[in-house]
């Protein structure tokens, strides 16, 4: 299972995570923490009926191909249930959401000395909060959203948090300009078409500019090797002050530890270090599904537009929510799901095999020219193109010229404003009527729980003030 720590707060605004005929409650906070998300989840899965269809404490042991598969295209899926009764079930389709974060990557063969160490490690996937940290001297390593949120939260308690970090990494702030949240800010199709218009070295020196402009990225020691535009950054906004305060020091990738003693690799030497938390991230793993539905390019698992194994005979195995960019998982997973629907209900046809092929290694080769992947982080896409590709796969894909010319106040807010997954239930099968009032109403929800005390309305800029 995933796991999350007690503080865990999501780093994506509740109107860009949200699904896209369910808005998240207007009083909710924009940065959600994860209680509130899990009775988003509920309420949605109340709303559309959805419980009487989870059998939950069931694992699932393995999905096979059954012996007429040829023929009928069907699973067979053996679970167990949590008294460890097993129970095999037919299905006419099988669809994998078991995500990426499942497998702690726990590298302690590149630490040498480990074995040594006299006080206490664990992977963040163990962490709950910062209790064990109380007073002492803690080393986190790995600087990844987890890394920076379990450094600032521990250095509150600890006598002082070092963090270690190999290659650096850029911090953005979640509360962007005008206190607006970041990605509602930064996340819309205006900004993608700049991206397609200009030299992604333009960008990543202007983006630079504008995150070092905040706090200098070299000055405070966390200067990456690549670009910012390479690598989805982490989200911090209370580090660089934890930074500043010394409550939190960074220092470079460990070279060596000795009993309670870690050296660095720049050769700086701790004494009389209590605990060592490896946030080094996840692996991932499908150990369930046939060997013959996945195969390899790249760091990737081949599938056609992240989701369909192209080799199979049939297209009654999908993949969802197997997908990295810089939004959220929600949407993106939800618009899979839609094009699978139709897939398997045979409303859209899949390409031939040979040609599905060609895109997956096309995919993979755009994937390694523009991002960093490694066995870890085997991808990512670019948000708009990704969703929109799916989208104009099932005839849900928004027209910007059609609107400009028959609801330009609809087509302004869907140019300018953020990329919010209403914008695909304007149009074409599973429209929903309140889709337009959603999108014209996004930054209302917004602003709603800030309304906690009686202020005139705020001066928000020129574009967002018609918005809201
Ligand atoms: N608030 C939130 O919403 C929240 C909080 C936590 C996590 N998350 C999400 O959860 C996912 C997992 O995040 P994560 O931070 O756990 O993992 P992660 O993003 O994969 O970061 C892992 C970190 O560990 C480092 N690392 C890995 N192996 C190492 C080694 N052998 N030696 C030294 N350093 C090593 C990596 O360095 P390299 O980059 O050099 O490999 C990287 O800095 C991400 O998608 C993240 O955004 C979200």
């Amino acid at each position: 299972m995933a796991s999350i720590y007690r503080s865990l707060t999501i780093n994506i605004s509740k109107e860009m995570m949200c699904y896209s005929d369910f808005p998240i409650p207007a009083d909710y906070p924009n940065y959600m923490h994860h209680s509130k998300i899990l009775k988003y989840f509920r309420m949605y899965a109340e709303h559309f009926k959805l419980l009487e269809y989870i059998r939950y404490q069931t694992l699932v042991k393995s999905v096979k191909q059954r012996p007429d598969y040829s023929r009928s295209g069907q699973w067979e899926v053996l679970t167990q249930s949590k008294d460890g009764q097993e129970e095999r079930h037919v299905f006419d389709a099988v669809i994998c959401c078991s995500g990426h974060y499942t497998y702690p990557h726990l590298p302690l063969k590149e630490f040498p000395g480990i074995e040594t160490f006299e006080g206490k490690y664990f992977h963040s996937w163990d962490y709950k909060g910062p209790e064990d940290m109380q007073g002492k001297r803690v080393v986190v390593v790995g600087i990844g959203n987890s890394g920076g949120d379990i450094a600032v939260e521990g250095s509150r308690v600890a006598e002082q948090v070092y963090l270690s970090t190999r290659r650096g990494a850029w911090i953005v702030r979640q509360v962007s300009d005008n206190g607006l949240p970041l990605d509602m800010k930064y996340n819309t199709r205006f900004v993608h078409i700049l991206f397609q218009l200009m030299p992604v070295s333009f960008l990543n020196w202007f983006g630079e500019g504008k995150v070092n402009a905040m706090y200098d990225h070299t000055m405070y020691a966390i200067k990456p090797n690549h670009r910012l535009f390479s690598q989805i950054p982490v989200f911090n906004d209370e580090l660089p002050l934890k930074i500043l305060s010394g409550s939190v020091v960074i220092k470079s990738n460990i070279k060596e530890i000795r009993g309670s003693t870690v050296e660095f690799e720049d050769d700086s030497v701790l004494e009389k270090v209590d605990v060592i938390v490896f946030a080094t991230g996840y692996n991932y793993d499908f150990p369930f599904l046939p060997q013959n539905a996945m195969y390899k390019t790249g760091h990737r698992v081949g599938l056609y537009k992240h989701v369909f194994p192209p080799t199979l005979e049939h297209s009654t195995l999908a993949v969802v929510g197997f997908i990295h960019a810089l939004g959220a998982i929600m949407p993106q997973a939800e618009m899979q799901a839609r094009w699978v629907a139709s897939v398997f209900k045979g409303t859209k046809k899949l390409p031939p095999t040979q040609t599905m092929i060609k895109s997956v290694e096309k995919d993979t080769k755009v994937i390694q020219k523009n991002f960093i992947v490694s066995k870890r982080t085997p991808l990512q896409v670019d948000f708009v193109d990704y969703m929109d590709d799916l989208a104009g796969e099932i005839g849900i894909r928004p027209s910007l010229l059609w609107l400009f010319f028959t609801d330009y106040a609809l087509f302004k807010r869907l140019l300018w404003g953020p990329m919010t997954a209403y914008q695909y239930r304007v149009t074409g099968k599973g429209k929903w009527d309140g889709a337009r009032k959603a999108i014209f109403t996004q930054f209302d929800r917004m602003y709603e729980p800030l309304k906690t005390r009686k202020v005139r309305k705020p001066a928000l800029p020129p574009l967002y003030d018609t918005m809201v």
